[in-house]
């Protein structure tokens, strides 16, 4: 496992792009309403990474044909955005971006209401976002890396959910995926030791139901297997001697 240690300029880039990345989500989320479909969402966030003179980091990668990935309602992960895919009032939609800027990549994914939602998936959407919260709060100097998803997943499963196993979040740099993976479960005090300059891209994937997700036939969509809601947020976080620096949030 190499990991790369980000200097104080290279947080100041990964903190640039991010802020990027926050602006592009900030427009798919004024526009994540009934009657837009994904492929609208995908156009409006790449007129924003142009406008800011980005480049995709999904686009093209192994494949993968759009610069966002949709995933509405029992999608885990990984929604392709389509035409035919129209919002509805009651949907959830996970919307996650990543784009490269000066050598380095921000990612970021938060997950959206369309129109009225039902209690039971609020409460859900909360209990991720909340445990994301958690998660960078362990992003500390001294912890190990399994107290970042023993944080997820002692927040979540009192609550009744699951924590997805098969995607994890990931060291982010250079490149989108570096060493480690960071799972959202875990055992307090096990792992690798945090240090200053790892930059994690921290993102739990939360499900009413069963944990366990299948790919659909295009080789990207990730569903849960009993098709019951799941939500995702994301964040790319710094770990500074000065605590958590969570590079995405605005
Ligand atoms: N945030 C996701 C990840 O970290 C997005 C990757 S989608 C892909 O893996 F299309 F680029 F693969
Ligand atoms: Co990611």
């Amino acid at each position: 496992m190499k990991i790369f240690l980000k200097t104080a300029d290279d947080v100041e880039k990964l903190r640039r792009v991010n802020l990027i990345v926050s602006a592009v989500l900030d427009a798919c989320e004024a526009a994540c309403k009934p009657g837009v479909s994904t492929w609208d969402l995908n156009e409006i966030a790449d007129r924003a990474m142009k406008a800011h003179d980005a480049t995709s980091a999904f686009l093209d990668y192994h494949g993968y044909p759009a610069v966002l990935c949709t995933s509405v309602n029992e999608v885990v992960v990984h929604g392709i955005p389509r035409r035919d895919l129209v919002l509805k009032d009651g949907d959830i939609i996970g919307v996650d971006f990543g784009c490269f800027k000066e050598g380095f990549c921000g990612d970021s994914a938060r997950t959206f209401a369309v129109g009225k939602i039902s209690e039971e998936a609020r409460k859900l959407m909360d209990a991720t976002k909340q445990a994301l919260e958690h998660a960078i709060a362990a992003c500390v100097v001294g912890n190990r890396l399994q107290d970042i998803g023993w944080a997820v997943q002692s927040h979540v499963e009192p609550l009744g959910y699951s924590v997805v196993r098969s995607f994890v979040g990931h060291g982010i740099g250079r490149a989108m995926h570096e060493d480690p993976p960071v799972q959202n479960y875990g055992s307090p005090g096990k792992g690798l030791r945090l240090k200053p300059g790892m930059v994690f891209a921290l993102e739990p994937m939360i499900n009413i139901g069963t944990f366990e997700v299948e790919v659909l036939a295009d080789g990207w969509t990730a569903v849960t297997k009993d098709r019951k809601l799941s939500a995702h947020f994301e964040h790319s976080v710094a770990i500074t001697e000065n605590g958590p620096f969570v590079l995405s949030r605005a």
